[in-house]
Formats: C-alpha cells, sequence, structure tokens
C-alpha cells in the first residue's frame, strides 16, 4: 500500500478509541473515512446505528452490516462525528468536500458534541487554500455564483458531478484563507450557495494526523 494510504489507515485505525459503543456515530466521506469503516467493522465495536454522509458511505457501512440511520429519526445530537478533511491548519479550521459530500457532512458536524479529524500529515497546512476550496452550488445558480467568487478573488471551476443533494459543485483555486470564519460567512451569504466546504465556525475538536512517526493526537484550544 502507499505511504499516503498507511498514514490514513493508521489515523483511521486511532479514531477507534473515539468511538462509543451503544450510542449514534456520525461517520464522515472519503477514502481515510473508508479505512475507518473497515477498522470499525472488524473491531467488534458495536454502535447503535450511524448516520452517514453520502450515499458511498452508506453503502459501505450496509455493506459491512453496520446498521445506518436516518438523521431524522434520531434526537438532537452525536455523541462523536468521524471525518477527514482536505486541508487543516492550526485552528483546526478545515477545507472539506474533495468527495462532494461537504453538505451533508457540515450538518452531521454541527450535530456532534466531539468532532474527530483524521488526515494523513499532507493535510495540515499553515494557511488554508492550496486546495481548491469546494462550493457546492443550486445548479441554476452556477454563472451567478461563480462571478461572486470571482470577486471575492477566487478562480471557480465547475466539477463534473452532481451531489447526493442534486446540486453542483464550484473548485475555487486561488484563495489565501487568512480568515477563515470571515470567508465562511461571507460565501454562505450568496444566494444560491448550499454549502461552503469552509469548516471554520464549527471546526474539528481532536484532530489524529497520522505521520512518519505514528499518530499524533491533539485537542482544539
Ligand atoms: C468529502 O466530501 C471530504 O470532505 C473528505 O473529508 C475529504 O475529501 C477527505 O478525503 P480523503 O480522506 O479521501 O483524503
Amino acid at each position: 500500500m502507499e505511504l499516503q494510504n498507511q498514514l490514513k489507515q493508521m489515523a483511521a485505525k486511532a479514531a477507534l478509541e473515539y468511538v462509543v459503543e451503544g450510542e449514534y456515530l456520525g461517520v464522515g466521506t472519503g477514502t481515510t473515512v473508508g479505512f475507518f469503516i473497515t477498522e470499525l467493522a472488524t473491531s467488534g465495536k458495536k454502535v447503535k446505528g450511524c448516520v452517514s454522509s453520502s450515499e458511498a458511505t452508506t453503502r459501505q457501512l450496509l455493506a459491512y452490516g453496520i446498521p445506518v440511520c436516518d438523521l431524522n429519526d434520531i434526537v438532537d445530537y452525536l455523541p462523536v462525528y468521524i471525518d477527514g478533511c482536505d486541508e487543516i491548519d492550526g485552528n483546526f479550521c478545515m477545507i472539506k468536500g474533495g468527495g462532494g459530500a461537504l453538505t451533508r457532512e457540515k450538518i452531521l458536524a454541527s450535530l456532534a458534541r466531539t468532532y474527530v479529524c483524521i488526515a494523513d500529515e499532507s493535510k495540515l497546512v499553515p494557511v488554508l487554500g492550496r486546495f481548491p476550496l469546494p462550493v457546492e452550488v443550486i445548479p441554476m445558480a452556477v454563472g451567478v455564483v461563480s462571478r461572486q467568487l470571482k470577486a471575492l478573488g477566487g478562480e471557480p471551476k465547475l466539477r463534473d458531478f452532481t451531489t447526493d443533494n442534486g446540486c453542483k459543485i464550484l473548485d475555487v483555486s486561488g484563495l489565501q484563507i487568512t480568515d477563515p470564519v470571515a470567508l465562511e460567512e461571507k460565501i454562505n451569504q450568496i444566494p444560491g450557495v448550499v454549502t461552503v466546504g469552509l469548516f471554520a465556525r464549527r471546526g474539528a475538536d481532536v484532530l489524529l494526523l497520522a505521520t512518519a512517526d505514528g499518530v499524533k493526537e491533539s485537542a482544539a484550544l
């Protein structure tokens, strides 16, 4: 297995210690989460049910016989949410949505008591923005939102992809995100934007960062 995948698997395995047996668990999307689902399935740990952030994650959970619950049937919080990221900074603000699941991920993140981010060391950056920022958009608003994003200094590119919610994604490059909270709020205000892949107002609580020297665990200040 290539080194980056080995690191992703190490971070995924370390997240098992955050799984609360007999409780609901929020599960993100992506290759790192894919490793986590495999680890969860083979760990023998039993959760009451998982709340999934995408159709892809749901399929993988069900393939292992792990129960998946509808968020509407769950009360108002998730004890733990485990997900990856595309970039994370020193304040645990993140860029997410490389896998296109940002809207459901942000809903689950907002309900989590503890958000555990699992990542390989390449994801940790001093300033967010090298990874193009995904923005999920109502299809009829792609043009108008693109113009607004250009006015903010970004270069939006339409992804050849339709989300689980039937929407489109603009990947915005060229942004130096020095104030992630402010930018998240600004992009949220653009009519036609469903979700911006900046997770700053609600970032991660715990980072499990896999490095060549092992998994480093740190908590948000
Ligand atoms: C999915 O929409 C994203 O938010 C993922 O969390 C992100 O793309 C991480 O993916 P990998 O684990 O595949 O690197």
